[in-house]
């Protein structure tokens, strides 16, 4: 089994079902229209969102994020990663009344639970969510700038891409460029090439979150290739929204064929039935990768990873140690 690393799930949404039960027994919520039958239940873009909000918002004091952060790391190591990248949202944990600093510190806090039992290294990205609006994405980007949090390396933005434009986003991520932080931006998964394009035009990413709609357009397959941009690719998560038919339609062997830096991430784990593991084995059964194949994903994800030289180094050892 190859090792793993992940740069590209958002920690509310890697809540297990029988995580966020437990959650809403706690706070006295009914969760019968969101889980049925142990799953998450959504059928398109809005209604995923819609019960994604409704999971996050269980999540409301320190213990609660931090169980959750353990919980998530501690299973990802069990299924052989060795570095996780989490999306971060101070705007969910905002309305649970946490202070932004509360929330990172308790994920933190998780993160080194997690690393204590497994030896998982992890680092927080935090995110602005399109769909609150341009002020609340350049508070979430000063927040970034300014905790000082070890763990905080990242600055991004998700949400509804269908909402607002990319070049409203510029300051934010300049902010976040000036403290020093890496840049990623979901682009290119419900709306197509023109999105990826504005992504690499105006905010000038390490990485693109999914950006697979790129291939699309040949030129810019090319470009992103030239420019060494990643691709946070998430299989289980397009094919279960409905960005790709199947796993046969999806572009993840066509974008890694022209060139292109492509990583395997699980989005959101449990909405799309996945796991990284299984999103490692989609690439095996459906991409025809074998496990040398798998490895070098892995090792691309090490090298765009937002963490300093020192661990970076450290990681890519163990690559080396596990491919020898
Ligand atoms: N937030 C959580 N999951 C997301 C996704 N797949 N796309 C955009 N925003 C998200
Ligand atoms: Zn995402």
């Amino acid at each position: 089994m190859p090792l793993k690393a992940e740069l590209h799930c958002h920690i509310e949404g890697a809540a297990a079902p029988e995580l966020v039960i437990r959650q809403a027994q706690k706070y006295g919520k009914d969760t019968s229209p969101y889980i049925q039958d142990g799953s998450f239940v959504w059928h398109d873009f809005s209604s995923f969102l819609a019960a994604y909000d409704f999971s996050s918002d269980l999540f409301r004091t320190e213990e609660d994020y931090a169980r959750l952060a353990d919980h998530y790391l501690t299973s990802l190591a069990r299924d052989g990663a060795i570095y996780s990248e989490i999306f971060t949202s101070t705007d969910h944990a905002g309305k649970a009344g946490l202070s932004p600093k509360a929330y990172t510190d308790a994920l933190g806090e998780g993160m080194a639970r997690a690393k204590a039992k497994t030896g998982i290294e992890g680092r927080m990205i935090v995110t602005g969510v399109r769909n609150a609006g341009v002020e609340s994405i350049e508070q979430a980007a000063r927040f970034a700038a300014r905790c000082g949090h070890p763990l905080v390396t990242g600055f991004g933005v998700a949400g509804d891409e269908r909402m607002g434009d990319l070049e409203d986003y510029v300051r934010a991520f300049e902010i976040a460029r000036e403290a020093g932080l890496g840049i990623t931006v979901h682009a290119g998964e419900l709306m197509g090439w023109e999105s990826v394009k504005a992504a690499l035009d105006h905010i000038r990413p390490a990485r693109i979150g999914h950006g697979v709609r790129a291939i699309e357009n040949p030129d810019l397959i090319r470009r992103i290739a030239d420019e060494g941009v990643v691709l946070e690719c998430c299989p289980s998560s397009n094919i279960a929204l409905r960005v790709f038919d199947s796993f046969a339609d999806h572009p993840f062997p066509a974008l890694q064929a022209a060139g292109c830096k492509v990583t395997l991430n699980s989005d959101d784990p449990p909405y799309f039935r996945t796991s990284l593991k299984r999103e490692y084995d989609i690439a095996a059964e459906h991409f025809s990768m074998n496990d040398k194949a798998l490895a070098a994903v892995t090792r691309t994800a090490i090298d765009a990873a937002f963490v300093d030289r020192k661990t970076k180094a450290m990681l890519l050892g163990r690559l080396d140690v596990k491919g020898r």
